[in-house]
């Protein structure tokens, strides 16, 4: 309790006035623009603060009873349209019976023996050749891992392309969830987007119960049936959740060929590593990690450039002083990963894509969060080794076998919380002599 001295953060933007200034001026002049005014910890609203102050980040990250209670905003987009409401958005038992479910699955060292099928699919992908846009590989790529994760199935069954359009529909500008000054609540009173995407889940789900008694006992959906004894619904609606998230592999993977395809020094450096330390071997392997210091830095600056959300949500569950302020148990957070990854302090010039800034960084240990692509703490990305496994099978796929390279380096992004590449990224492959 604070009494009548509570100090508050002051007063920021309004909603409409953050959206505006992200829009029209993007998200780097936009964000520095903001902090720079308001400083790193800010009242978005009467109930919601947002900070990208690193040791408050921490403070909250960590703290078990500051991630018990999901937040607002993950309250109304889980209950907003059908097929979003799951284990994200999930507290308390439910997301326990989930999250103990999955999580041994996706442990470090079950998710490793998978490098070797990640490395075949790459390599489809580069079999490919050239192509109209890159974000096209990513997916195909993600979705792929994604079917034979789920429920053991081949890249061309049916359940790909319905997920595809069904995510198309909450992803394309007009239809995003994200959009900060549309109310989920508005947009899921429209009869014809409800309509639209409950016809799209009922087909998924229809084929997700066709799929899910020859599904092996260890894919996702197995074991969400089995274990956790959801039904073919919640699977349904479980799996679609998960699918939604592989968004972020997109995104990330994406960005990995982009910045790739703009860096001939990096594609010869990364390419000499990989070719030094693997030798004949096809894909980088568990052991090889210590030998691989710069394709690691080139995959830890493109997610701290391009994280896959502008930020999280979170629920304070108990009091909270810093030097400045004291927040009370129930408020709303938002903690701001684009400014944090990009603060000039803990990051010299921070617009810059420079991988060698990792390379003699001792990390950032617990005492602040500057660089939580995953998270940090009880809820962090439980995906996170399944997608940095894929983030290195298709870096070492495309850096071995072709030359990669992208026509425009200045393509515009969006500025929505999810941030996504705003026009296609047109790209040509050259194959190379094998080493
Ligand atoms: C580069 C790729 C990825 C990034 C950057 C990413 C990032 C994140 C972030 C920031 C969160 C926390 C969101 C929040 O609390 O509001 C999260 C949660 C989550 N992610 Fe990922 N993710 C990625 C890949 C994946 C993959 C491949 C999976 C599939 C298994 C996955 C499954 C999840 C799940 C289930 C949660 C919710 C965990 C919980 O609430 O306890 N993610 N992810």
């Amino acid at each position: 309790m604070f009494g009548s001295a509570r100090r508050r953060p002051p007063k920021g933007p309004s909603n409409r006035q953050l959206a505006n200034t992200l829009k029209a001026q993007g998200p780097r002049e936009g964000w520095s623009k903001i902090i720079s005014t308001y400083g790193p910890t800010f009242r978005l609203d009467a109930s919601l603060v947002a900070t990208c102050d690193p040791a408050l980040a921490a403070k909250i990250l960590y703290h078990r009873p500051h991630t018990t209670d999901r937040s607002r905003l993950h309250r109304s987009m889980a209950t907003a349209l059908p097929g979003l409401d799951g284990i994200l958005f999930k507290d308390h038992d439910p997301w326990l019976q989930r999250i103990q479910t999955l999580m041994p699955a996706l442990k470090r060292s079950k998710v490793i023996p998978y490098a070797a099928h990640i490395h075949t699919l790459a390599m489809h992908q580069v079999e490919r050749g050239s192509g109209p846009d890159l974000a096209g590989v990513a997916t195909a790529l993600g979705q792929a891992v994604f079917l034979d994760h789920a429920l053991g199935l081949v890249p061309k069954h049916p359940l790909g392309k319905a997920l595809t359009q069904w995510l198309h529909r909450l992803e394309t500008p007009q239809d995003r969830l994200d959009v900060p000054h549309v109310s989920l609540r508005r947009l899921a009173r429209l009869p014809w987007y409800q309509r639209a995407l409950k016809e799209r889940f009922e087909q998924i789900e229809a084929l997700v119960a066709a799929a899910l008694p020859n599904a092996p006992e260890h894919c996702w959906g197995r074991l969400l049936h089995d274990k956790a004894g959801l039904d073919v619904t919640e699977v349904t609606t479980e799996l679609t959740h998960i699918y939604w998230a592989y968004d972020a592999v997109h995104y990330i993977m994406t960005a990995v060929l982009y910045e790739l395809g703009q860096r001939p020094k990096w594609r010869q450096a990364l390419r000499q590593e990989l070719n030094d330390a693997l030798g004949q071997c096809p894909h980088p392997q568990r052991e090889d990690k210590d030998k691989l210091p710069l394709c690691h830095a080139f995959l830890h600056e493109v997610q701290r450039r391009y994280p896959a959300t502008m930020g999280v949500a979170r629920k304070l569950g108990e009091d909270l002083s810093t030097d400045a302020f004291d927040l009370k148990a129930g408020t709303e957070m938002l903690l701001l990963l684009y400014p944090l990854h990009h603060d000039p302090e803990r990051w010299p010039d921070p617009e810059d894509f420079n991988p060698r800034r990792w390379l003699d960084r001792p990390g950032d240990g617990r005492s602040a969060v500057a660089f939580a692509p995953f998270l940090h703490g009880p809820r962090r990305c439980i995906g996170r080794y399944l997608a940095e496994l894929e983030l290195m099978g298709c870096l070492n796929a495309f850096v071995r076998h072709v030359d990669l390279k992208v026509y425009n380096d200045d393509i515009p992004m969006t500025t929505d919380m999810i941030p996504r590449f705003a026009a296609p990224i047109p790209f040509q492959l050259k194959r190379l002599e094998p080493n």
